[in-house]
């Protein structure tokens, strides 16, 4: 196979595509692009900050791919509640998604070529970072599903927060991706729409599998 494949999933915060991305990505042997990351990053440069013009252009002109490319080596200290909210803040601007999507789309060119190609994950994946990808879903479930998933995850790491502030939080980050005016959380019209409420992981990455194995039969055979 010469061609590189990208695949693309969208999806509201706590669908399950990260998850889903990595075991594709690690299965199939593609690079895995966590689009978020890059606003989670940019979010952390300006805690405690005014998101102002001139703050916002400061952070962008220091902020080099060198830079970032160091940063994602440990990106543990990202996920914070913190970090969750104002990078969906920051999101809403013009002047950071245009900077974001620069650097997202760079390492979409510049993947390692040991690689059959990319899976990029995130809200405007399919819409606007690739929109010419080969294959694209958009991954949804339940808000309450998702919370809960969310919930359990944030219990093994014992951090002490609700069911009903989780799904709060989910709801107010859903409102806001989906409903900004530049690239908001929506689906591809040539996307798969998987809604996972129902299903298991293990039923999703099925699913998923046997979408990217009708159209691209190739990456069954591991390389
Ligand atoms: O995916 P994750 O929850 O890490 O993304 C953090 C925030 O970054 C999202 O709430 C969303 O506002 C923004 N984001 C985006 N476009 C993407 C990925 C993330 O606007 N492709």
């Amino acid at each position: 196979m010469d061609e590189k494949v990208i695949i693309t999933i969208d999806g509201p915060a706590a669908s399950g595509k990260g998850s889903l991305s990595k075991v594709l990505a690690q299965d199939l042997n593609l690079y895995y692009l966590e689009t978020g990351i890059f606003y989670r990053i940019f979010a952390k440069e300006m805690l405690g900050q005014d998101h102002n013009v001139k703050q916002l252009s400061q952070v962008i002109s220091k902020l080099k791919k060198e830079k970032i490319d160091k940063k994602l080596r440990n990106i543990e200290n990202f996920y914070t509640n913190e970090i969750s909210e104002l990078a969906s803040n920051l999101a809403k601007k013009a002047i950071v998604r245009k900077f974001v999507a620069k650097i997202q789309k760079q390492y979409l060119k510049t993947f390692p070529s040991q690689y059959r190609g990319v899976i990029l994950e995130g809200r405007d994946c399919g819409t606007v970072i690739a929109p010419n990808a080969d294959i694209k879903i958009f991954l949804t479930a339940d808000l309450y599903v998702r919370a809960k998933r969310r919930f359990e995850q944030l219990n093994k790491k014992s951090k002490k927060i609700s069911l009903e502030s989780v799904m709060n939080d989910l709801s107010i980050r859903d409102s806001r991706d989906t409903e900004r005016k530049l690239s908001p959380l929506k689906k591809a019209e040539d996307a798969f729409l998987l809604d996972n409420t129902e299903y298991s992981f293990l039923e999703t990455i099925n699913i998923v599998k046997n979408i990217i194995f009708s159209k691209i039969p190739t990456l069954k055979i591991n390389i």
